[in-house]
């Protein structure tokens, strides 16, 4: 169950930043083309939000079954003093709810705004900050 979670979480990952940067980039292009904001552009904004939503309940799971949340609460210690185990223990998991609070943020904002660049603003530029913090914390080394 941890190993095929893992794995879960290691390939959704891809999928997650694909659709993430699809919206992205679709915000900027919407943005500099001053285009008027569709039911399309709402869309593909919630892709990327699903997709980041399904990647964070998986880490919550994940972070459940994990062994060093066991290892954390017996020794604490350990796990801080080391870097990989600092990262997969408190860094990644909370730079990544931090990066989808705010990637959530996004996307609640623009449904209250009136036009549509501020629309487009928010989508790409709190997507954006929340991709790049996931992209700072990383254990690059597990990711398959
Ligand atoms: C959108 C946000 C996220 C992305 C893109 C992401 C991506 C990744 C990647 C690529 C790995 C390495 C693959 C692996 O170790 O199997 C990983 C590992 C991990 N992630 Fe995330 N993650 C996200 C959010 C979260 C959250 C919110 C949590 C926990 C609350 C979390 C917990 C973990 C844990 C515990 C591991 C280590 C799994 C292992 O034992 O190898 N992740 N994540
Ligand atoms: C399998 C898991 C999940 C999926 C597929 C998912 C999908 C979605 C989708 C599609 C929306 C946009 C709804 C709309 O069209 O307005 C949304 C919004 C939201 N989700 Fe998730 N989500 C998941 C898990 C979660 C979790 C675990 C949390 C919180 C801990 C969460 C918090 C939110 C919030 C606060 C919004 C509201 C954003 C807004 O419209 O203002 N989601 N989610």
């Amino acid at each position: 169950m941890y190993i095929g979670l893992t794995h879960f979480h290691s390939y959704w990952a891809y999928v997650a930043f694909l659709l993430l940067l699809v919206a992205i980039i679709n915000s900027f292009i919407g943005l500099s083309g001053r285009r008027e904001f569709k039911p399309k552009d709402r869309k593909i904004a919630v892709f990327g939000l699903a997709a980041a939503h399904v990647q964070g309940l998986l880490g919550l799971v994940l972070y459940l079954v994990a062994p060093y949340i066991r290892l954390l609460a017996s020794d604490p210690g350990a796990v801080m003093s080391n870097a990989p185990t600092r990262l997969l223990a408190i860094e990644h998991p909370l730079m990544n709810i931090i990066a989808l609070i705010l990637i959530t943020v996004g996307f609640s904002r623009h449904k209250k705004l009136a036009t549509s660049s501020a629309k487009f603003k928010s989508i790409g530029i709190f997507y954006l900050i929340g991709v790049v913090l996931i992209l700072s914390r990383i254990p690059w080394a597990n990711w398959l």
